[in-house]
């Protein structure tokens, strides 16, 4: 069964489906991979487990960034009728462990040693009290722009590595009639992009000073005001029709050379992928102008639910599937992230693959790696949300920068 979800008053249905899904040795998965790429990855995990005996259940909420994914989930969670295993990110899963809805996994991460090499900043995202309550399945991060090699060849672009570079790019690809920059006006694609320059202009300290300590006078600073006055500038270079366009509809602009850039995570680069292109040949990866030393990563785990007593011999094996090395150098080649596991080969991996590998290790190494923002990775949903309301109020001209600052101290303010 594929249902795909785009409105919450789906929900309902999605409740009176759900309740004939799924024989008991089943495992029912809520995600919301569901653009080419994505699906593409998700194989590798359905293939691996049938290879096992496990029958899947496909539960596919569409909705880039998993919004849409966890208003199904609560209301699943709520009609007593959780899903098997579900897709979450980083606050999401603190707050579902929190609340005792995860099983515990400490059996088998215990046999498989996962303490030993699931780095810190996502083990501080999947255990509990103690208690691993989440399989890791990769690391993304947001701070990626890609772009058509042909498009920015044909215009004489190099590889910009600052915003002056980068706006003087943008302005040459405006006036040889491109489409600057391929963007979807979506309050969590708006963060995405706000991840990157807010990192760009704060700098990590500011970064994490205003977005994972909530710091008021970060929040309220100039540099904010900057960040948003940039953001007014890369509005200015998206084609009319970007409000409300799915993400990898933007990523297909760039593919096929109707716009030179798109800034989004490395999920992006399984699209590019998946329509046979290569990197360094057909479309170039690299990190946001201002941004190359630092990461900012969400991470894709799959949360348990518990079932009503200890995890279930599926679970378990789901999530020794998804630990295990040679399924997170698998996926993750198709996925566009790197493995959850820090002791995984970067062989198989193109270029952009082993230069997230090489750029998540150098920033963990030197206190570069950050939580992302839009992703749950920094502050928890309600934070995250308030952040989102401003931020895509400002990209849409509600109101200018230094409002949206003051906007943003308030919201985040009441939000925390
Ligand atoms: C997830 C990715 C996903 C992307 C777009 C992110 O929040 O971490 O796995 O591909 O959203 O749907």
């Amino acid at each position: 069964m594929r249902v795909l979800l785009k409105t919450k008053a789906a929900v309902v249905a999605v409740l009176m489906a759900s309740t004939t899904m799924g024989a008991a040795e089943d495992v029912e998965v809520l995600h919301w991979w569901t653009s080419g790429g994505e699906a593409a990855a998700l194989n590798v995990l359905k293939q691996d487990l049938e290879g096992q005996g496990i029958g899947w259940t496909d539960m596919p909420v569409a909705g880039g960034g998993g919004e849409q994914a966890m208003t199904v989930l609560r209301a699943r969670v709520t009609a007593g009728n959780a899903p098997t295993a579900v897709q979450g990110l980083g606050f999401d899963i603190l707050d579902w462990g929190n609340q005792g809805s995860l099983a515990n996994l400490n059996d088998v991460a215990a046999k498989e040693g996962w303490d030993d090499v699931v780095p810190d900043a996502l083990k501080s995202f999947a255990k509990v009290d103690g208690k691993w309550v989440s399989a890791p399945v990769n690391v993304h991060s947001t701070n990626w722009v890609w772009a058509n090699k042909a498009v920015l060849d044909a215009n004489g672009i190099a590889v910009p590595t600052s915003w002056e570079e980068f706006t003087a790019a943008l302005e040459t690809l405006k006036a040889a009639g491109v489409t600057p920059i391929a963007h979807g006006g979506q309050a969590w694609q708006d963060a995405t992009v706000f991840d990157a320059v807010a990192m760009s202009v704060l700098g990590p300290d500011g970064y994490k000073a205003a977005f994972i300590d909530l710091d008021e006078e970060t929040l309220g600073s100039d540099g904010m005001k900057e960040a948003f006055d940039r953001m007014a500038v890369i509005r200015a270079n998206v084609d009319d029709n970007f409000s409300g366009r799915d993400w990898n509809l933007a990523t297909a602009m760039v593919i096929n050379g109707e716009a030179g850039f798109q800034m989004m995570g490395d999920w992006a680069k399984g699209e590019f992928l998946n329509a046979d292109k290569v990197p360094g040949e057909d479309f170039l990866c690299f990190r946001f102008p201002g941004t190359a030393d630092q990461v900012t990563f969400n991470a894709d785990q799959f949360m348990m639910f518990d079932q009503g007593g200890a995890v279930s011999a599926e679970q378990a094996a789901l999530a020794s599937a998804i630990l295990s090395p040679s399924f997170q150098s698998a996926f993750n080649v198709v996925k566009g992230s790197v493995p959850a596991r820090t002791d995984v080969s970067d062989a198989d991996f193109d270029a952009c693959g082993k230069q997230g590998m090489k750029d998540l290790a150098a920033a963990a190494a030197s206190g570069n790696l950050f939580g992302s923002m839009a992703h749950g990775h920094a502050a928890p949903a309600s934070v995250k949300n308030a952040i989102y309301d401003v931020v895509t109020a400002h990209f849409n001209g509600e109101y200018d920068s230094e409002t949206a600052v003051e906007e943003l101290v308030d919201a985040v303010s009441i939000a925390k």
